[in-house]
């Protein structure tokens, strides 16, 4: 389904990724990419820039996700890997998309909407601390996705909308010159990819606070491993394993025969929950500890990082400027 194909991968540089995100969008996200013929993978800073005002914090945030990738077997002699702001012609190609994109697209958006009721539900006036980034985000994502001849983008079910209003531009322009100027995408969404439950049973989320770590010490990851929430019932009780949330954990990370092994011992009272929560830390430092080794080698030599970044931009570029000269020739008839 993806031979033939280009893929083009957008992460915006915001928050430090947790277990479930790596499990649930980078993991998947690299496998894909190596499916495709082509895969384009980048960082997002403009849109980053919307909502994170200080360049420290953005440098860092930016740095983090480019290593997690890379750690995570991003290859970026197949994907090209770059940063959204080093491309000029995705802005430049943003503004003509603009004179194609109805106001009312902007106003149905996710992102604007979500803030919109946040702040009346406030009591504050409708548009109170959003921006125009935020506003006409979905346009500048269109000029990412259509800037490089996207067939799929892959995507989760939030983001959906954004690639249709994409699709909606493209459209129009093609109608309006009548002719294929910017190739049509459309999104993925890869339902096998389960939800990684956090450790008091919410979705993982930064903003629950519910997190196991990725990259830190296993210090760390046995601290939160061991605050996962369980109950007093004795080790001997026979136990159902479904809806216990360590078990819950394991399945998105175990093999079908450690997955069985939980399961087993739940059910015959013959592991506690001191013996299950360690089975789920070994498997967690087998997934990650690898990635992790890559990822502290990668934050301390970030020059490396920045040269891989820099040659993912001379690839990405001559597309970019061939994209946008077929979009000027047209536009301002040349
Ligand atoms: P968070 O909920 O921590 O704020 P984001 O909303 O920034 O995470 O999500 C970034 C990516 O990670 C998205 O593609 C999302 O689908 C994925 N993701 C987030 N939380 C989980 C989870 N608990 N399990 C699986 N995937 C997740
Ligand atoms: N809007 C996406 C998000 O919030 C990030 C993104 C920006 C993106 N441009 C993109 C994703 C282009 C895919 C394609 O997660």
């Amino acid at each position: 389904m993806f031979e033939e194909k280009t893929i083009l991968t957008g992460v915006k540089p915001t928050g430090t990724p947790h277990l479930g995100n790596y499990l649930g969008a980078i993991k998947p996200a690299i496998e894909l990419g190596k499916k495709a013929s082509r895969h384009y993978m980048f960082i997002a800073d403009y849109h980053a820039i919307n909502a994170e005002k200080d360049p420290a914090v953005l440098n860092e945030k930016l740095k983090e996700i480019a290593c997690i990738y890379l750690a995570g077997g991003l290859d970026p002699n197949h994907s090209v890997f770059y940063r959204q702001s080093d491309i000029p012609e995705i802005p430049e190609i943003t503004t003509i998309l603009y004179a194609y994109t109805p106001k009312g697209f902007m106003n149905k958006a996710h992102a604007y909407k979500a803030a919109v009721d946040k702040n009346r539900e406030a009591g504050k006036p409708d548009d109170d601390g959003i921006n125009m980034g935020l506003y006409t985000y979905p346009t500048l994502m269109a000029a990412d996705i259509l800037t490089f001849n996207t067939d799929i983008v892959p995507v989760g079910k939030d983001q959906i909308q954004h690639v249709e209003i994409a699709r909606d531009i493209a459209g129009a322009i093609n109608a309006h010159y009548n002719k294929e100027l910017l190739h049509l995408p459309e999104y993925y969404v890869d339902e096998h990819v389960a939800v990684v439950p956090g450790i008091d049973g919410r979705k993982m989320s930064k903003s629950y606070g519910n997190v196991i770590p990725l990259f830190e010490d296993d210090k760390a990851i046995k601290k939160a491993i061991f605050s996962i929430k369980t109950d007093s019932r004795p080790m001997e009780e026979p136990k159902d394993p479904e809806g216990i949330l360590v078990y819950e954990i394991y399945k998105s990370i175990a093999t079908p025969a450690e997955l069985q092994e939980m399961g087993d011992g739940l059910r015959q009272g013959k592991l506690g929950y001191g013996h299950i929560k360690n089975m789920l830390l070994d498997a967690v430092i087998r997934e990650i500890s690898e990635a992790r080794e890559k990822y502290n080698y990668y934050m301390a030599h970030f020059a490396e990082v920045e040269e891989m970044l820099q040659e993912g931009a001379k690839k990405a570029r001559p597309v970019a400027q061939e994209t946008l000269r077929r979009l000027k020739d047209a536009v301002f008839g040349r």
